[in-house]
């Protein structure tokens, strides 16, 4: 088990930047780029962005955390896709700043023995570790990200649920006053997602409540969203309200509005095309150049099971 220790100690930037860092870049030796990257780290982003509270205990690491360098905080909050706000991953952060997120509840249902309704408070009690995961999305950029969360099977184990549920939907709080680009982002909303009920129980699926130890930032799916680190990242839906257990494969906004194009796995897999372009590599933020995408993002280890027998050309 890991050790509990304070978020302070382990969580922000600078305490990256020495763990991983820091070293790596040589700033020793004085250099142009040292002092560049010396700047990058330590000047967290768009300095005048506000900058949401510590969670107040996080556990250290979990599972496929070893050896990634994680993205940037200024990186991972200001190039989003958040749709409600806007279509520009540029311009998210800045609009996403209307969303209210208290109070918040997320109603948890369907087929279960006991339906319940979480305040977000009780949910932010929940035993929170700090997972760093690769985190791909479907127009061909990556990131790593130190997420902070709980499993989503706690969640779930804890409603109980009927042995007739087999799928799990999600869907994001809709508020057409504050998101601004709802009428225009081409998507129907409320936004939803839906998986398998064993790849929602799967040890690596997490509902993550911050980054970097601190709450979520808004741009990022405040004051929860999915994380599932093997799927396209159109997967880890955002400001959830709701999650319902089902038998039916529920509807799933991107396959809603072009099922040609996203199926309802949506599995990393460099060896299907997407109509439009390749899948077989990725530009990591930060990076100049592309590096080859990993089947199920390189957890394949760990997920590659869950689809023993099926041809995952044809459930792409
Ligand atoms: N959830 C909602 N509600 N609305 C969205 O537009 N975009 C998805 C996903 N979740 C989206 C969403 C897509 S396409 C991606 S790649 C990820 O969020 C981006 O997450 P990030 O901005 O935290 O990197």
């Amino acid at each position: 088990m890991p050790e509990k220790i304070k978020t302070s100690e382990i969580t922000d930037e600078a305490t990256y930047l020495n763990r991983r860092n820091f070293i790596k870049a040589g700033i020793a030796a004085g250099s142009l780029a040292a002092t560049t990257s010396a700047f990058r780290f330590f000047s967290p982003a768009g300095s005048n962005a506000p900058q949401p509270p510590e969670l107040a205990e996080v556990k250290r690491s979990g599972p496929s955390s070893d050896g990634l360098t994680p993205n940037t905080w200024e990186e991972i909050t200001n190039y989003n896709n958040y749709y409600e706000f806007s279509t520009s991953k540029s311009a998210v952060a800045a609009k996403a700043e209307a969303l209210v997120t208290r109070p918040w509840t997320v109603e948890v249902g369907g087929m279960v023995q006991k339906p319940k309704t979480f305040d977000i408070d009780e949910l932010l009690k929940f035993d929170q570790e700090e997972r760093i995961y690769r985190f791909r999305c479907v127009e061909a950029w990556s990131m790593v990200i130190p997420w902070v969360g709980f499993p989503l099977k706690k969640l779930i184990d804890s409603v109980e649920p009927l042995g007739s549920a087999r799928y799990v939907a999600f869907q994001t709080k809709y508020d057409p006053i504050r998101m601004q680009s709802s009428f225009s982002a081409g998507i129907d909303f409320p936004y939803v997602e839906g998986l398998r009920l064993d790849e929602a129980i799967h040890p690596l699926t997490i509902l993550a409540t911050g980054l970097y130890g601190k709450q979520m930032p808004n741009q990022n799916g405040a004051p929860i969203r999915l994380v599932v680190p093997w799927k396209y990242g159109f997967k880890s839906i955002k400001s959830i309200v709701k999650i319902m257990l089902t038998d039916r494969e529920p509807p799933t906004t991107w396959n809603q509005a072009s099922p040609e194009e996203y199926g309802f796995y949506s599995n990393v897999n460099p060896d299907v095309k997407h109509p439009r372009w390749s899948q077989a590599s990725e530009r990591r933020i930060g990076e100049i150049g592309m590096r080859p995408t990993m089947p199920f993002n390189g957890y394949v280890d760990e997920v590659a099971s869950l689809y023993s027998g099926m041809d995952l050309k044809k459930y792409f």
